[in-house]
């Protein structure tokens, strides 16, 4: 293999309890990646925790620890989130590690030597919430235009990054490579907040001490952000690291951090003469029945508690289906509820659940195939261009258009089955019976393989069930439409998705 791939979410800071908020956009990478390894390409999926700076330190205040202990501890739960979501992230880096606070002083000693870095002093307002600094004409109402929350008057000795040197070059970037930001909403955004001018950033704090000290001058400890963007580089060893194969990322952010990643990390990259990631991808955010989640409205969605009542496939399917990745979304149960029943346990679930039972109650292995009619041909056309067209939308991390897709060779089909009518073909013609449940079963193979990425424990049921194994999607779509044995034994199926009773409905 050396087709490579490489997505990275965002490290999270661990400040508090991980939401389903973190546990989307790492879903949405983990769906990429398995797609990706199941197109053949050798792929990294890296995630992780932001565990410096002043938030992190108040926040260990609080709780009344030593900083690392109480770091240590909820590292655990940001770690839990990969089998309450089945994540399949090959790394988990956190920037507490030897490994990550040496590569981020040689990025910090890479910019210095490269003459981008340089003494200053600093006086501008500082949000601890959202570790960002600000101008006077920035706030709005004297508070972060961001987050809302209260900012600081912050004076001091700091070191600066040259951004300014970069607003052209960005540009340029932007122009020469319109994916580079995706949405291109969002794009439009970041062209605009260059345009109107990039200031010196101040990169390193000597009031506080909760990060990587500045190499040769352990007064000042780095930036968070600084330190922490250098994580997608760490993890793979950077400069030399034989990971470095996976280099350049897709970098998949909510979209409040997107100006750190598409025009700090860019220019910091520049000025370190790094390859540019291929993607910057801003998603949405999520409410919560309606309103912002948070503790005082008590909506916070918790992953583990949807995943136990719902099924984690469940969720999987309902995040990156209900909203298209990039807008904003409400998580609302009944919402979660009507695709589950509809989408999932009525037009999937009902139609392979029928279609094996009666294979395995009358046939009891592959059913033989016999002289194709015009309408099996008509159905069997469905799945021509299925899996390219599966593969493009996930090229530009368009799920809900993938999932659409899919959608549509599942309700056709549905049709093809209730035009058939194999229950009636089972008293009047059984060769004609045996093909269309072999056409059926056939078809079930891609649609298998392609709901494996969002939903795998599923799929593996049915490939249980179908007695059938996903190999690569180049393999489905070079090989022939009937590939399955008929001497293949198939067994009596139980259901994999359960309708959810509703209380009008109960
Ligand atoms: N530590 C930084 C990222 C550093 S990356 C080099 C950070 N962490 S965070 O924990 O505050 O946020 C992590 C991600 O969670 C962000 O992409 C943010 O957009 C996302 N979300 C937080 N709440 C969210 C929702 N309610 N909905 C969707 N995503 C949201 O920023």
């Amino acid at each position: 293999m050396n087709k490579t791939a490489y997505i990275t979410t965002p490290i999270y800071y661990p400040s508090g309890n991980p939401h389903l908020g973190s546990a989307y956009t790492s879903t949405a990478c983990d769906v990429w990646a398995r797609f990706k390894r199941l197109d053949g390409f050798d792929t990294m999926f890296l995630t992780g925790t932001d565990e410096h700076g002043l938030k992190i330190q108040r926040s260990a205040e609080k709780a009344g620890l030593a900083t690392q202990d109480y770091l240590d501890g909820i590292n655990e739960k940001f770690r839990e989130i990969t089998p309450i979501m089945n994540l399949s992230n090959d790394d988990f880096i956190r920037t507490t590690e030897t490994r990550h606070k040496e590569i981020a002083t040689k990025m910090w000693q890479t910019l210095e030597s490269n003459g981008y870095i340089y003494k200053d002093k600093y006086a501008g307002w500082y949000s601890v919430s959202d570790e960002t600094y600000y101008t006077e004409e920035q706030l709005i109402d004297g508070k972060s235009p961001d987050s809302g929350h209260d900012v600081e008057w912050v004076e001091e000795e700091s070191y600066f990054f040259k951004m300014s040197a970069f607003e052209e070059k960005l540009l340029k970037l932007y122009e020469e490579n319109p994916n580079f930001i995706q949405p291109s909403s969002r794009r439009n955004e970041v062209i605009s907040f260059v345009k109107n001018g990039l200031e010196d950033v101040s990169i390193s704090r000597t009031t506080f001490n909760w990060g990587i000290p500045v190499p040769g001058d352990d007064k000042h400890v780095m930036y968070v952000w600084v330190d922490a963007l250098t994580n997608y580089l760490s993890a793979l060893g950077w400069p030399n690291g034989e990971k470095m194969k996976y280099w350049p990322a897709i970098h998949v952010v909510g979209k409040d951090i997107l100006r750190f990643h598409a025009i700090i990390w860019p220019a910091m990259l520049m000025a370190a003469n790094v390859e540019l990631p291929k993607m910057v991808y801003a998603h949405g955010w999520w409410t919560s029945e309606g309103k912002k989640m948070s503790k005082s409205f008590g909506n916070v969605i918790d992953p583990k508690e949807v995943t136990d009542t719902y099924g984690c496939d469940q969720i999987r399917y309902f995040i990156l289906r209900e909203i298209s990745f990039g807008n904003d979304g409400d998580f609302s149960k009944d919402r979660l509820v009507e695709r589950i029943n509809s989408d999932l346990a009525n037009s999937l679930g009902n139609l392979f659940q029928r279609v094996l039972s009666m294979v395995a109650k009358n046939i009891g292995h592959v059913p033989a195939l016999n002289e194709l009619t015009d309408a099996d041909h008509e159905y069997i056309k469905h799945f021509d261009t299925i899996i390219s067209d599966v593969r493009n939308e996930m090229e530009t991390l368009q799920f809900h258009k993938a999932l659409e897709r899919i959608w549509q060779v599942i309700y056709a089909a549905n049709q093809y089955m209730d035009a058939m009518e194999p229950w009636q073909l089972r008293k009047t013609d059984e060769v004609r019976m045996q093909t269309v449940l072999r056409v059926l079963m056939e078809s079930f193979k891609y649609i298998t393989a392609l709901i494996k990425p969002f939903m795998p424990e599923s799929a593996e049921k049915f490939e249980g069930q179908l007695n059938w194994q996903m190999t690569s999607y180049e393999n489905l779509e070079k090989g022939e439409f009937f590939s399955m044995e008929e001497t293949t034994e198939i067994a009596k199926p139980s259901g994999v998705f359960m309708r959810i009773q509703t209380e009008e409905a109960a």
